[in-house]
């Protein structure tokens, strides 16, 4: 078998890649490791930036998130039972987001290749890359059984944290930043209206809570618990009983509770890796970056390596130029910096940090008393919230 691009991984940027590929007529496999099922019972963020609804439109899978998503105009920070609105669309001069679930867009992009009748190998066992520091790259795998082998000229490492193509790059091509949190997020989902129509971001003394949504009669809500919780220890009376004591008054009063659909606990990391491309094969979304989930960056992060390497893919093929494709790694890496930073800071903002003594939450509160009364500070919060945009910072790097 030969193809143009093998996409490893059909989470949402594999799915994306290809879609996005296919539209420009380049030809792509993608080889996942679990079945779609499995892909589509992962419960994640779900508030898009406008660059990320923009691409879906661009792939021809938005009429559903535009259908039935909710376009956020603004959203809360609590900080000790006090709120604050944070109104996206005055302090951006017009932006806002849509609250949409990582996991339809997961399954409007999985319908979409379905309907195009485009290659997915779903249970692909024993994935394996090779010769990508070459013109001809290859990529075997295993299935009921037998053994495949696929030529290509590009790989693309769409395959998350866990996958094999960062773990294939010899260890002194690579380096790796890394730092995880001394805490995990409690995500709960279940089929009851939210307590607020905007998302609210709460630092309490008792930890952070989120309060978010995916409709109008879903909600999903978390909760800052220490690393060493187990799910199991959580019952959902529990769980409601400790949001209460984070919320304020009025949210005491309106939250409506219900049983779980979903209760997990995730941890919580900064990570990247640079490079992003090694000779034929580059790495987009999380195999190549995690960012801790505040602020909601992980897919709108993913969304925009997505755009850029398939751009830097159709260019080599239409244009017979390689200028996208060396200037990949570090396109992306300029965007993703931005996007950790905000995703680190705003972590740090929220969260109780237990370990730093009382003068890590005093500076933490006085950080936020600034913010949250400064037009400079609102105006800090609400244009990283709704995303960067694509050439941010180019016209003065010029
Ligand atoms: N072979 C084939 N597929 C693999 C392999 C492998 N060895 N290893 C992992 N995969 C698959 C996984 O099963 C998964 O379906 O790659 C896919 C990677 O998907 P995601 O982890 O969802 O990563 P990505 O598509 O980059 O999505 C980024 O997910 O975690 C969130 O915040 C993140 O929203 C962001 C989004
Ligand atoms: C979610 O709805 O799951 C969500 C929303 C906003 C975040 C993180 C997660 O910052």
């Amino acid at each position: 078998m030969r193809t143009q691009v093998l996409i490893v991984g059909a989470g949402p940027s594999g799915l994306l890649l290809g879609q996005l590929l296919h539209k420009a007529g380049v030809d792509a496999i993608i080889l996942e490791r679990q079945s779609a099922d499995y892909v589509l019972s992962r419960i994640r963020a779900g508030v898009l930036e406008q660059v990320c609804t923009d691409l879906l439109d661009a792939a021809g899978v938005g009429a559903r998130m535009h259908r039935e998503g909710l376009p956020h105009t603004g959203f809360e920070i609590m900080n000790n039972g006090k709120r604050h609105r944070i109104d996206l669309l005055g302090l951006t001069g017009g932006k806002s987001v849509m609250v949409y679930g990582q996991t339809e867009v997961t399954r409007d992009l999985m319908d979409a290749r379905k309907s195009a009748g485009l290659p997915t190998i779903y249970s692909a066992e024993n994935v394996a890359v090779h010769d990508f520091d070459t013109a001809k790259p290859r990529v075997t795998y295993e299935k009921d059984g037998q053994s495949f082998e696929i030529s290509c000229d590009f790989i693309a490492g769409c395959d998350g944290f866990h996958g094999v193509c960062r773990a294939s790059v010899p260890r002194k091509s690579i380096t790796e930043y890394e730092k995880v949190y001394p805490f995990g997020w409690l995500g709960l989902l279940s089929d009851t209206p939210p307590v607020c129509e905007e998302l609210i971001y709460v630092n309490s003394p008792r930890g952070f809570a989120l309060c978010s949504q995916r409709s109008q009669t879903r909600s999903r809500y978390y909760l800052q618990v220490p690393l060493s919780d187990k799910v199991e220890q959580w019952s959902d009376d529990a769980f409601w009983a400790e949001l209460r004591l984070r919320l304020d008054e009025e949210g005491r009063s309106k939250l409506v509770t219900g049983p779980s659909i979903e209760k997990s606990i995730a941890p919580l990391r900064s990570f990247v890796t640079e490079p992003l491309r090694f000779g034929r094969m580059f790495l987009a979304g999380d195999a190549g970056h995690i960012v801790p989930p505040t602020g909601a960056k992980g897919l709108n992060l993913a969304a925009t390596d997505v755009k850029y390497l398939s751009d830097a893919f159709i260019e080599f093929y239409q244009d017979k130029t390689e200028a996208g494709i060396d200037h990949y790694s570090e396109r992306c890496l300029r965007r993703i910096w931005r996007g950790e930073r905000f995703s680190w800071w705003f972590t740090q903002l929220m969260h109780t940090f237990p370990d730093e003594g009382a003068i890590a939450s005093k500076f933490q509160q006085a950080e936020l008393d600034y913010l949250l009364h400064s037009e400079a500070g609102l105006r800090t919060i609400a244009e990283n919230y709704v995303g960067l945009p694509l050439d941010f910072g180019t016209a003065a790097k010029n």
